[in-house]
């Protein structure tokens, strides 16, 4: 199976997940585009779906679904979202399509966050992927020294502004022993608006598409 194939098994055993009268929250990405395009399959399940970027919205109006705002719906019953990264743990590394912020805020929102990877994002410890941190434009350079300090090599993500108006630093070799305290210790920089760690609100389930189908790890 090539790693597209594998991005479409893991989004088809997430449709389990889409029950009944749904509140449905989408994430952003390329594993989450299948998804989207199945989701015309199930359209009579769902009762309301809200999204994560303007790309994503864009996607499922195109589908004729109505995207609702999270202030409208309240809690979501259900976030499914894809991961740059992702350890036996379910704990993540997201916003390599700078969407982070807004895919916090739903999987927080979330009374169940199903994670969709193929096999190649698995890993025992967070950290190749170059971790994304979305900041305010005026506090980039103090965030960026501060993550030199960390032992990190920021790279400012050029001629990219994320839907909320800001800019991204992918922050290269930074070993993440522990994601716990990195996502605390990061967040409390002034001028970040979010870490791409995702492990004090991890995936409830992981789905990772791979050669012999799809594992899941959670429920
Ligand atoms: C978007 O900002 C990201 O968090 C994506 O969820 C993540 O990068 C996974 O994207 P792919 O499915 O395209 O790999």
């Amino acid at each position: 199976m090539n790693q597209d194939e594998k991005k479409s098994s893991a989004a088809r055993a997430s449709l389990d997940y889409v029950v009944d009268g749904v509140v449905l929250g989408v994430g952003t990405g390329s594993t989450v585009n299948k998804l989207i395009d199945m989701l015309p399959e199930v359209r009579n399940r769902i009762s309301a779906v809200v999204s994560s970027s303007k790309a994503t919205t864009a996607l499922l109006e195109n589908l004729d679904f109505e995207v609702s705002t999270l202030n409208s719906v309240g809690d979501i019953d259900v976030y499914i979202d894809g991961a740059d990264e992702a350890t036996k743990h379910r704990h993540l590394v997201k916003g390599g399509g700078g969407a982070l912020t807004r895919e916090k805020v739903l999987a927080g929102a979330a009374r169940k966050f199903v994670c969709i990877i193929d096999d190649g994002k698995q890993v025992g410890m967070l950290g190749d992927f170059p971790l994304p941190v979305e900041v305010i434009p005026m506090a980039q350079s103090f965030v960026a020294r501060k993550m030199v300090k960390m032992r990190g090599q920021p790279i400012w993500r050029e001629n990219f502004v994320t839907d909320n108006g800001n800019h991204i630093l992918d922050v290269h070799n930074l070993s993440i022993t522990n994601p716990l305290e990195m996502e605390t210790r990061i967040n409390q920089i002034p001028g970040v608006v979010t870490v791409g760690i995702f492990a004090h609100r991890p995936a409830d389930v992981l789905i990772i598409g791979g050669d012999s189908g799809v594992r899941v790890i959670g429920k």
